[in-house]
């Protein structure tokens, strides 16, 4: 027996109310019309090549599956990690290979222990990881949890393109480059699974994307598996297409070798964590001046080129003139967005705003945006510019500026 998803409805946000309003007019094809498309991006490149677009239609299906049958099946290192979805005790005898630690497979036994409570009362002699296995949802019923609360924004293969992103800035995200912005890696490494169920807890503060708090936590660990087999299957769509505009055949050897690369891209994420195990330099009105002083300063931090004297995100480099003479913003993101500087006086930080987040984005950057990781940027002399100090004093300093509009 699966988790039963209509068991325990979700109360639909406004935003899925209008969700379910706009799959009235037609956009979601329903549970019932369960094939994943091919990026448009494939399609135009594919479109004086109706072998090859078949050939690639077949290979991600095979190794993706559908909505209704989503598969990781040929992910042999996915199950060699003890991670494959589709094998709900995979965690059981992982060990230390697993992905979760002890106290997050503690929390979700226990969250599903209280979510069953009512099961369990009735069966008591029911094991505890036999009632687990049972609830940790299927990739299937997760793609069908993606499709009520995450679809009508993020789009039926993950590309942004739902109905209501039309609306929203910032766009809701592709997940098919496999670019994600907040993250607690460094070197533009693909998120840990931790990021991802941070993520899904805390909502993007300042945009459209909301907590998931009120899913239960298996269900939020499902949905993580789902995001990324999405964002697999679209980096793998893309080399395939790429191999193919270098003269290269789209077939099962190529398939397997995009597979082995992009998985191997998601498994490097481990070795890049940004960990401080120091001590932090506490905040005092000293340390956020020199944070200001290094934020000011064109050869050390040179946050003012894009943030502003005042951090208020109207540095020089934000803006460009345009045939008018109007000012618009200089910037795009990887998606092809406008983008802008983060104005610090909103009080609002999208990717979390404790010190050690601040710390995070400011020592490597944010992905698929402009804004320059320079936690290990070297000087003219060849040696880091910034010790940890000068970047701790940037993060109380930039913390003050979000304090004042509080
Ligand atoms: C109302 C629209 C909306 C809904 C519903 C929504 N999202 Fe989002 N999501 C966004 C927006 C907007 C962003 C981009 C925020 C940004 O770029 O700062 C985003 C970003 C993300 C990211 C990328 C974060 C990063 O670090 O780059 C993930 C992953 C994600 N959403 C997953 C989900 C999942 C899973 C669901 C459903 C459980 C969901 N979203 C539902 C709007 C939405
Ligand atoms: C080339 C332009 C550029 C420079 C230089 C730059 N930033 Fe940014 N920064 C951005 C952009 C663009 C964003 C918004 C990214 C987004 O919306 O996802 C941003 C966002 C941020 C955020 C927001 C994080 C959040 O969670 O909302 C912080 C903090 C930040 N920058 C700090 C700094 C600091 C400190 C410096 C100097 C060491 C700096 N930035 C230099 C462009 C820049």
């Amino acid at each position: 027996m699966g988790l039963q998803m209509t068991r325990a409805p979700h109360r639909p946000g406004l935003l899925c109310c209008l969700a379910l309003a706009l799959t009235g007019c037609g956009f979601d094809p329903g549970p019932g019309a369960m094939k994943l498309s091919l990026n448009p991006a494939s399609e135009k490149a594919l479109a004086d090549a109706p072998k090859e677009r078949a050939a690639l239609e077949v290979l991600l299906e095979r190794l993706f599956g559908t909505r209704a049958g989503p598969r990781y099946e040929l992910i042999d290192a996915w199950k060699e990690d003890g991670t494959d979805p589709k094998h709900p005790d995979r965690m059981l005898e992982g060990g230390a290979r697993a992905e979760f630690s002890p106290e997050q497979w503690s929390a979700i036994v226990a969250a599903n222990r209280e979510r069953l409570a009512y099961e369990i009362s009735h069966a008591p002699n029911a094991d505890s990881s036999a009632a687990l296995a049972d609830t940790y949802p299927s990739l299937a019923e997760s793609a069908e949890l993606f499709r009520t609360q995450c679809l009508h924004c993020h789009g039926v293969e993950g590309g942004g393109d739902g109905p209501t992103g039309a609306t929203i800035s910032p766009k809701p995200r592709d997940f098919r480059k496999g670019i994600f912005k907040f993250t607690a890696v460094k070197d533009k490494a693909r998120p840990r699974r931790e990021d991802l169920e941070e993520l899904l807890e805390r909502g993007v503060d300042g945009t459209a994307m909301p907590s998931f708090l009120r899913l239960s936590l298996p269900e939020r660990e499902g949905l993580v598996d789902y995001v990324r087999l999405l964002a697999i299957r679209g980096e793998v769509e893309s080399l395939l297409v790429a191999g193919f505009q270098d003269d290269e055949e789209i077939d099962d050897a190529a398939a397997a070798e995009a597979l082995e690369i992009v998985w191997g891209r998601w498994q490097k994420a481990r070795e890049k964590v940004i960990a401080f195990d120091g001590v932090v330099p506490p905040d005092s009105p000293a340390m956020r001046a020199r944070g200001r002083e290094l934020f000011l300063d064109p050869k050390r931090g040179n946050c003012v080129s894009c943030h502003g004297a005042e951090g208020k995100g109207d540095g020089a480099l934000a803006f460009k003139t345009d045939a008018q003479g109007r000012k618009t913003p200089a910037y795009r993101d990887d998606w092809g967005f406008e983008i802008m500087p983060r104005d610090f006086t909103s009080g609002v930080f999208r990717g979390g705003s404790r010190p050690i987040d601040i710390y995070r984005r400011v020592y490597a950057g944010i992905n698929g945006t402009p804004m320059p990781g320079i936690g290990e940027t070297k000087g003219p002399d060849g040696e880091l510019l910034l010790s940890h100090e000068d970047l701790w004093a940037l993060v109380h300093y930039v913390r003050s500026l979000a304090e004042r509009a509080h």
